[in-house]
């Protein structure tokens, strides 16, 4: 069953609480937070004051993307405001071993995501300390990129090094209904996505779409 993460950096801000009872009916299982801080990408977001102000609001699993870097000095903070999930970077991590440890110590589950240009071979000897893989799909920092199709093959190298594991493949970045096929095809069980859900429509419409994406191509 492939679980869909709106991400909320596309949601309307100053109607938060409103936009994740709409996410919840719609049939979201994830909530995706990107945490983005102006220096590992250009862009800056919000950090745990905002993440722990709508913890009450939802049983939604909270999907918590750090787009910054030395996450290992943070992640407390994002434990306590209610992250069920901390996703760090690769490329941002002084030593991910210890990180990933850290995280699970913390009582959360543990994601490692990789940007376009890293190889998925990075991660083969730190599967056991991973619970999500969150493939990059567009360089991080901006929603409202096109998607790159040539990380499907990462997809599919990622879906055979995990096959005994229980780990969780997740793509970030451009996916629409199309897209999405192409990433449950190629092994992805969760899918992230910002502007395919906000667009405009109606958010279950969008979200079922994604999922249709994936059943069609699947035919
Ligand atoms: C990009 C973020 C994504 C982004 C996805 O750095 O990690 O989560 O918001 O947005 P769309 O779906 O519009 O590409
Ligand atoms: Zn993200």
């Amino acid at each position: 069953m492939v679980k869909i993460s709106p991400s909320l950096l596309a949601s309307d801000f100053g109607n938060l609480r409103s936009e994740i009872k709409n996410l919840e009916k719609a049939g979201a299982e994830w909530l995706h937070f990107d945490v983005m801080d102006g220096v590992f990408v250009p862009n800056i977001t919000f950090g745990p004051a905002l993440i722990k102000s709508v913890r009450q609001d939802t049983n939604l699993v909270f999907d918590v993307h750090l787009m910054i870097e030395k996450p290992e000095k943070k992640l407390e903070w994002f434990a306590k405001a209610g992250a069920d999930i901390i996703t760090v970077h690769y490329e941002a991590c002084d030593n991910i071993k210890q990180t990933l440890q850290q995280i699970r110590a913390l009582g959360c589950k543990a994601g490692v995501s990789i940007k376009p240009m890293t190889s998925p071979q990075v991660l083969e000897t730190l599967l056991e300390y991973i619970d999500v893989i969150l493939v990059m799909a567009v360089e991080p920092g901006f929603g409202g990129q096109k998607f790159m199709e040539d990380q499907i093959y990462k997809i599919e190298q990622l879906k055979k090094m995990i096959s005994s594991y229980q780990i969780e493949i997740e793509v970030d970045g451009g996916i629409n209904a199309q897209t999405a096929g192409l990433c449950i095809n190629a092994g992805a069980n969760v899918l992230v996505a910002g502007t395919a859900i906000f667009k405009g429509g109606s958010y279950q419409e969008n979200i079922a779409n994604l999922r249709k994406g994936g059943t069609q191509c699947n035919i």
